[in-house]
């Protein structure tokens, strides 16, 4: 117990929108049971974030579900950390809006992420689309979390989560944590399409050519990984800005073969891109294969997974609750005393 008052917090969060893909295993989930050990780690299942934009319902929680069992199987223990699901603890809310007071409408229609969001779902550019990064900002500061393990593509949120903290504390007094990203200092922070290295991997992709997810079989691996867009050269080099397609599948080969790039590099040597893809693709497969193995048992015993939401949950919400009363407090809220 002491030893787990000394150590720092760090929270990280996952969307259940959609088929979870190796970027995000590799920008952020892997390092998830990484640090386990050294911190005091609290890991969510962001549904609140994944609802602004449209999502079918039973196919939201069938995905909330399958999340959390992909955590654990991933290697989170469940012993160790605090999963929950962030619905399910409201002051993730509570917090959002006293933030939204001192979040800036400007600030939040820069956000690259707004934009490129507004412009994909023209149909459906919602209030909740701007107030993402707010809410993500209040994920991290109810727990004082002073890490957040997550891709390049959060960033931008995460230095706003850091001006809202300082803003707060400048304006109400010291109340919050300033965290600091866990950001892969490889081209592992931002896994590119396989379809276009120009684009980041993601799971909205219309072209599923253009992602691996953590549940694609065997042979859908490895079709994916053939298809790959490389270049029309035939080495196989480490050159992000010259040769995209093949860096990213090197990245990808690093990753999950623990081979540094120059071992790759070595073992390629001399062969063409097919073997390169397949080699690749088997690796990923080969990986992939025991976490699979382990999420469908989990997924088989969803009392067990229900518990770890529940218990998970209250965890989550006593700390949280601890936050919010201070900052409660603090804007002026009367509390009877
Ligand atoms: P989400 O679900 O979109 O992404 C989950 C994580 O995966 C990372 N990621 C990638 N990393 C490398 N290459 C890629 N191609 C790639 N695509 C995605 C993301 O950076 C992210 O770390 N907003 C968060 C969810 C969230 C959150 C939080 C994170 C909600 N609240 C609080 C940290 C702290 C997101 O992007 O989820």
């Amino acid at each position: 117990m002491e030893e787990s008052a000394a150590k720092k917090k760090l929270f990280s969060a996952v969307q259940p929108s959609g088929s979870v893909t190796i970027g995000n295993y590799i920008g952020a989930i892997r390092n998830f049971a990484k640090l386990q050990d050294e911190y005091e780690c609290i890991y969510a299942v962001a549904d609140l974030h994944a609802i602004t934009v449209r999502q079918e319902a039973a196919q939201l929680r069938r995905n909330t579900l399958e999340l959390m069992a992909l955590f654990i199987a991933c290697g989170i223990n469940p012993e160790k950390c605090v999963l929950f699901v962030q619905s399910h603890v409201p002051a993730h809310c509570e917090l959002t809006w006293v933030l939204n007071t001192i979040a800036y409408p400007g600030e939040l229609s820069r956000m690259t992420q707004f934009k490129d969001k507004s412009a994909k779902h023209a149909e459906n550019v919602n209030m909740g689309l701007m107030d993402y990064p707010v809410l993500m900002a209040s994920d991290i500061l109810l727990y004082q979390a002073a890490l957040v393990p997550v891709g390049a593509d959060q960033k931008q949120h995460l230095e706003l989560t850091r001006d809202l903290a300082i803003r707060f504390n400048n304006r109400y007094g010291a109340t919050f944590t300033v965290p600091d990203g866990y950001i892969p200092k490889d081209s592992g922070a931002r896994v590119m399409s396989l379809a276009d290295p120009s684009k980041k991997m993601s799971k909205s992709d219309e072209n599923p050519n253009g992602f691996v997810t953590m549940s694609d079989d065997k042979d859908t691996v490895i079709r994916k990984f053939k298809r790959a867009v490389t270049d029309s050269d035939s080495v196989i080099r480490y050159a992000p800005e010259e040769k995209p397609g093949v860096s990213n599948l090197l990245t990808i080969y690093h990753a999950f073969t623990g081979k540094s790039i120059a071992e790759a590099e070595k073992e390629f040597e001399g062969k063409g891109y097919g073997d390169f893809k397949l080699a690749v693709g088997e690796a990923v497969a080969d990986a992939l294969a025991p976490i699979q193995a382990e999420r469908a048992k989990l997924l088989a015993d969803k009392a067990y997974l229900n518990g770890i939401m529940q218990r998970g949950a209250e965890s989550a919400a006593r700390m949280a609750r601890r936050t919010l009363s201070k900052v409660y407090r603090k804007v002026g809220f009367y509390s009877g005393e």
